[in-house]
């Protein structure tokens, strides 16, 4: 059964993470019943914690690898680990979390007849022949190495997604994220921009692997959520999938150095050797989201940097513990 009037139900796995914390607080603003589902494998009640005297919001501690039987109008699949340190620490619950978690979710969007979104990765580009990548490109994915737990697992999840809109006409969305940074990331995660920060606020070394001249994108965390929900809210014959990202390139250098000069830093810059299956460029094609959502990123990278800064500065200040790869 559907909400009354515009007030939906809406379910947020992962909701307790960083995109899905944000999105939660949106949801909210736009008047909707918000379910936040995590296992709080990477995600904290700190992120949600404004939200959990809200009369509209509902914390469930769930895994999401198991079943779940709840009423709702709408589900953001966001669960899973985003950074390589989290989704490497166990690799099965990885693949379990994509597969079963998608099998869980698509199972329960049937039965309620919810419409359905994938928080999908440009990591099922892997290290892309082609440049930039548009929704047409199959990816270049190496099936057996250290980064296919989530790689291969979240390609199995989009499969799974299109198979249950083939087969069972089920209403579904897959964004393609890229690189999304801002407050609330995991301070210890390896991530490159919340690394930099937390390096250069400590006055530490910056770590770049391999001699920095790979490129990155990255898209202000506000920019993203925008973005998720105009996808979410797009025709239901429209399925994706969606790139969704900043098209603006940075070598990763640059990043390093901007980061350096808005900290005000005197952090020196330390090369390591580049990990295993690290794609040297990524760069989202947006103009189906241009076309289809009137939606591109409006933060630009240095106003995004300076409020991640102040995020990362505060939780120093109240003596967090935070340590960087
Ligand atoms: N942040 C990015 O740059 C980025 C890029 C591409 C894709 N994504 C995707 O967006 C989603 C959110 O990413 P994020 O950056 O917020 O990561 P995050 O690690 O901060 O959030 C993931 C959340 O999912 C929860 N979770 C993990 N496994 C779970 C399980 N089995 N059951 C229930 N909850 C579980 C974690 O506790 C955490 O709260 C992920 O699916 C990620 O793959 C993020």
């Amino acid at each position: 059964m559907q909400g009354y009037g515009l007030r939906r139900r809406v379910l947020v796995t992962g909701g307790a993470g960083f995109l899905g914390s944000h999105l939660c607080e949106r949801l909210l603003q736009d008047g909707h019943d918000v379910l936040c589902a995590d296992n709080f494998f990477t995600g904290a009640r700190d992120n949600i914690l404004p939200l959990l005297s809200d009369p509209h919001f509902e914390l469930m501690r769930h895994d999401i690898t198991f079943p779940l039987y709840v009423e709702v109008d709408e589900i953001y699949n966001l669960a899973c680990p985003a950074s390589p340190i989290h989704y490497q620490f166990d690799p099965v619950q990885t693949t379990k979390t994509s597969v079963h978690g998608a099998i869980n979710m698509l199972g329960l969007a049937k039965r309620v007849k919810a419409k359905i979104l994938q928080a999908s990765t440009s990591e099922v580009y892997g290290d892309p022949s082609e440049h930039p990548q548009t929704e047409q490109y199959w990816g270049n994915v190496n099936p057996i190495g250290p980064r296919s737990c989530y790689d291969e697992g979240k390609r199995c999840a989009e499969t799974l997604f299109f198979d249950y809109w083939r087969q069972h006409q089920l209403r579904i969305k897959v964004a393609r994220i890229f690189n999304t940074y801002g407050p609330r990331m995991h301070p210890n995660d390896g991530r490159v921009v919340s690394n930099f920060i937390v390096q250069a606020l400590q006055g530490r070394p910056i770590t770049i692997y391999g001699d920095g001249s790979q490129t990155r994108s990255f898209c202000y965390v506000s920019d993203m959520i925008e973005g998720l929900v105009r996808l979410m809210d797009t025709s239901d014959d429209f399925t994706g999938p969606m790139n969704l990202g900043n098209p603006q390139e940075f070598t990763i250098r640059e990043i390093a150095e901007r980061i350096v000069a808005i900290v005000g830093s005197r952090s020196v810059i330390d090369f390591r050797p580049l990990p295993m299956d690290d794609p040297r460029q990524r760069q989202p094609d947006i103009r189906l989201a241009r076309e289809r959502l009137g939606w591109q990123p409006a933060i630009r990278l240095e106003e995004g940097l300076k409020r991640t800064i102040a995020y990362f500065d505060e939780l120093l200040r109240r003596g967090a513990p935070l340590t960087s790869a």
